[in-house]
């Protein structure tokens, strides 16, 4: 198949940061994504709705004026959520999700939630008003190996927490582990999970080829190729409950080239075009449509897209730096080739 056509793709998890940082970099999404979920964990988080929604207005104002770019935003969890806040998310059409990070768990979680025990009445109050609850799962304890972390979250924290409360809806995001993949397609219904191209491609030699990789670092971080194979086989299986969620992370250059380099990887400049080479490398291009543009609107509750995009299998080189404000960028694949490219989006 040299090309291919599908129903414009939705991108679930989205870092953007703000200001001018942000203007930088969310046109790279908004050139194939209908709509992303952008994420709260900005300095300070953003934990009220009015917050979310001027932040949505900064996106949206940093984008040309007649764009059809549709920014979704979700809350942040802290321990001092109030149930009111909770309360206005009842079928908001704009604010749409509340995000849980372990404190201490990944970049910006200091204000994470320190135990789950604190926030009981306001996931009493998600899943009364059916706000979904998306999951940073991984503990955070100093003597779980990094490496374990996931397994060891859905083990302690997800499993009860599911018991607690069976009708919560709920994303495990980012997920990177044969455990998680599996957790998740043997779970009802309200369990869904995103997946990140860049865990669909690497395993974890790639944070030390030839030396330390740190723009290869990401949290959670990459995992053994077993696991790999087994989110490869999740992806695309078709089945509904895996969808597509970037994680594309921006970080400057500094930032992450540094003795203590900060977590994440950016990959919105070919995030369609990357998810494309891991489906292809499965024959499994055909099951990419309902993973990119299908599922996640299914769960979310919002129609599907029905304009189009098309990428042909054509070789490019990935730019060696990207603007990032005042600062450079390192995209995934800098000066290196990808294999698909995006060509048109059909109205
Ligand atoms: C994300 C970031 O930089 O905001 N980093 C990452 O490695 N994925 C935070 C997150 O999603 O964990
Ligand atoms: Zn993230």
């Amino acid at each position: 198949m040299h090309c291919l056509t599908l129903t414009q793709p939705d991108d679930w998890h989205l870092h953007l940061r703000d200001g001018n940082l942000m203007a930088s970099v969310v046109p790279a999404t908004a050139r194939s994504f209908a709509r992303a979920l952008v994420m709260p964990n900005l300095k300070p988080p953003i934990t009220r709705v009015d917050q979310a929604l001027a932040y949505r207005s900064r996106i949206l104002a940093a984008l040309p004026a007649d764009t059809k770019f549709n920014p979704l935003m979700a809350l942040y969890l802290t321990d001092n959520m109030p149930i009111s806040e909770i309360a206005k998310l009842k079928n908001h059409s704009e604010v749409v999700a509340v995000k849980y990070y372990p404190a201490g768990a990944t970049t910006n979680s200091d204000a994470g939630v320190s135990d789950l025990r604190k926030v009981w009445a306001v996931l009493e109050a998600m899943q009364q008003h059916d706000v979904p609850l998306l999951i940073h799962g991984e503990v955070t304890a100093s003597s779980v190996d990094i490496f374990d972390r996931e397994a060891m979250f859905i083990e302690h924290v997800l499993d009860p927490l599911l018991n607690e409360f069976p009708a919560l809806r709920v994303v495990l995001e980012h997920i990177t582990t044969e455990q998680a993949a599996d957790y998740v397609a043997q779970s009802s219904a309200r369990l869904a999970a995103t997946i990140t191209a860049h865990h669909l491609l690497m395993n974890r030699n790639e944070l030390f080829v030839g030396g330390v990789r740190p723009h290869h670092y990401c949290l959670p971080i990459l995992k053994r190729e077993r696991h790999r194979q087994a989110l490869l086989d999740a992806a695309t299986s078709g089945s509904p409950k895996f969808f597509l969620g970037t994680d594309s992370a921006p970080h400057s250059q500094s930032s992450k080239e540094s003795a203590c380099g900060c977590a994440g990887m950016y990959t919105a400049p070919a995030a369609i075009e990357l998810y494309a080479e891991a489906f292809e490398q499965r024959h499994a291009l055909d099951k990419l449509e309902g993973f990119a543009s299908f599922y996640g609107a299914d769960f979310y509750g919002v129609p599907r897209n029905t304009h189009q995009i098309s990428l042909v299998k054509h070789t490019w080189q990935m730019p060696e730096h990207c603007e990032f404000g005042e600062h450079q960028l390192i995209p995934l694949r800098a000066g290196q080739a990808i294999h698909w490219q995006q060509v048109t989006t059909h109205v």
